[in-house]
């Protein structure tokens, strides 16, 4: 049937035939360019145009005879020339170039239109894509080794934004669900190339896979872009990184109308103690500590506790002892080698330490653990019990004078610095289950926990591990033993970076 009129503008898709080629200020005006929606969907073209628009395209919303570039993805030249013919585009007045989906991806990873290479214009049969080596991964990650940072630290970086952002909008499950698709990409052994080599793979829910694809072919998530410069999400992170504000207390100050730390300041609530002291130390809490710095923590500590009860142990646990090279604050575990003298033991350090006075602000919280002959409670609760301060700590370059280990801390030319440290006592029967639960990383305990309630009929925590189904107990006096009990190959602190 030939058409009563011949359009010359012609719609990608019925029924939308806005011409909104919304490139005035486009850098490239020479390029005008039209992304087929065929076989690539309404949302990814939306995604490609508004991209290509950002970063300076001409990118018109409908065909008309002033383009000069179609963008295809999976489609042949011969496929693109028929849909061009059925919309009356028979013989274009200037010669279009028909291109592949690889041409845009690479102008936009440029910032600038680039040369057009053979391999760029649309094939006469669709090519069959080389497939490229598929990664394989187990579904727990206490059953994988997660170095820090991995080889895919624009996609891990990306999904630890989202899943932040989930986080902070009190949302568990989507965060969790970011945080293991992390985790996931940050144990493979090799960057990423291609999405089609993820195929298969566990973790990777349809959201996260849309986010690493974006990533992967232009560099850039949208939805990761947005998330970050929404004010919503700038606030809670400010808020909920004062010490001692969670999320809901940032979320109801946030509703208020509460964006900045001036405005909390003015706005007349009661802060508690941790909150003062967090809002005073803002700025240096919230600047990373460093590996020297917690190694000056460490002597200072170390220091401390065998001062009030020699023969005491003091591990570094947390991040640092993943090897991570900065951190929020710093986890020590305190214990002794005979049962009970730990007891009551953290209200003597911090006697020592405030005499010193190294300490700027500090909580104690009793030990509340006892173990119950019917087995544990809670199993998958995050929360332990162990006699607990949490402190603020006032680390100076010369904490340490009279110790010849003294290390330099990264305060520069300022005198002193605040630190978060967390010391936690355990009895020295716990005190495997304790290191490995203080550990981390939070995902890696997650999982083990997981495993141990879903794959063993176990439940695991920072002071046991039960087994329900003999209905007992099972001791461990190292991780490695704790491993074992769970079925669990032996995975050592650095590769706990879940
Ligand atoms: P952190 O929050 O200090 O994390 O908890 P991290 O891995 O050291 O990271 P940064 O570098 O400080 O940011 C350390 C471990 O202690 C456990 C957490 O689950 C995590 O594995 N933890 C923390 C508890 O078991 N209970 C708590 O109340 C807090
Ligand atoms: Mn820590």
């Amino acid at each position: 049937m030939v058409p009563l009129k011949r359009r010359k503008v012609v719609s990608s898709n019925s029924g939308q035939n806005s011409d909104t080629d919304t490139s005035k200020e486009s850098r490239f005006p020479q390029a005008v360019i039209f992304i087929l929606e065929r076989r690539m969907g309404a949302s990814r073209r939306a995604f490609l145009a508004q991209l290509g628009r950002s970063k300076g395209f001409r990118i018109q919303d409908t065909y008309s005879e002033s383009v000069t570039h179609i963008i295809s993805e999976n489609n042949s030249g011969d496929e693109v020339r028929t849909w061009l013919g059925e919309r009356g585009q028979h013989r274009s007045r200037t010669p279009v170039h028909l291109l592949d989906i690889s041409w845009y991806t690479e102008s936009m990873r440029e910032g600038q239109p680039v040369a057009i290479l053979d391999r760029h214009w649309l094939q006469e049969q669709q090519r069959h894509h080389v497939k490229a080596p598929v990664f394989s991964a187990a579904s727990y990650a206490c059953q994988r080794s997660t170095p820090q940072p991995g080889h895919n630290t624009l996609l891990t970086a990306a999904l630890a934004v989202l899943a932040e952002s989930a986080e902070l909008n009190g949302d568990e499950g989507r965060s969790v669900a970011f945080r293991r698709s992390e985790a996931l990409l940050r144990s493979l052994d090799r960057q990423v190339q291609g999405a089609a080599e993820l195929r298969g793979l566990p973790c990777l829910g349809e959201h996260s896979r849309r986010v690493i694809q974006d990533l992967l072919e232009y560099g850039v998530s949208c939805e990761v872009e947005e998330t970050k410069s929404s004010s919503r999400y700038k606030a809670m992170k400010l808020l909920t990184g004062i010490f001692g504000v969670g999320v809901k207390t940032a979320k109801r100050w946030f509703t208020e109308g509460i964006c900045s730390l001036a405005q909390l300041e003015t706005s007349g609530h009661t802060l508690n103690p941790a909150q003062q002291a967090g809002l005073k130390y803002y700025t240096y809490l919230n600047q990373p500590v460093t590996r020297h710095e917690a190694d000056a923590v460490s002597i200072t500590v170390e220091d401390a506790v065998r001062s009030v009860l020699p023969g005491a142990q003091v591990t570094l646990a947390g991040g640092f002892r993943r090897g991570k090279m900065s951190g929020h604050d710093v986890d020590f575990l305190i214990t002794h080698p005979d049962e009970g003298k730990e007891e009551g033991l953290i209200h003597k350090v911090i006697a020592c330490l405030e005499s010193r006075g190294l300490l700027l602000y500090h909580q104690i919280t009793r030990n509340t653990y006892q173990e119950s002959p019917k087995g544990a409670g809670r199993p998958s609760s995050n929360m332990d019990r162990f006699e607990r301060c949490f402190s603020i700590f006032k680390l100076t370059n010369d904490s340490n004078p009279e110790d010849t280990r003294r290390v330099q801390t990264d305060s520069g030319c300022r005198p002193w610095r605040a630190v978060r440290v967390d010391l936690v006592v355990s009895p020295i029967s716990q005190f495997a289950f304790a290191l490995l639960g203080w550990t981390g990383s939070k995902l890696f305990e997650r999982e083990m926990r997981r495993w141990a309630v879903h794959e063993k009929s176990m439940s695991l925590s920072s002071h046991a591990l039960y087994d329900k189904n003999q209905k007992r107990y099972l001791r461990a006096s190292s991780e490695e033993e704790i491993f074992a009990h769970l079925g669990l190959e032996y995975v050592s602190p650095s590769g706990r970076n879940a």
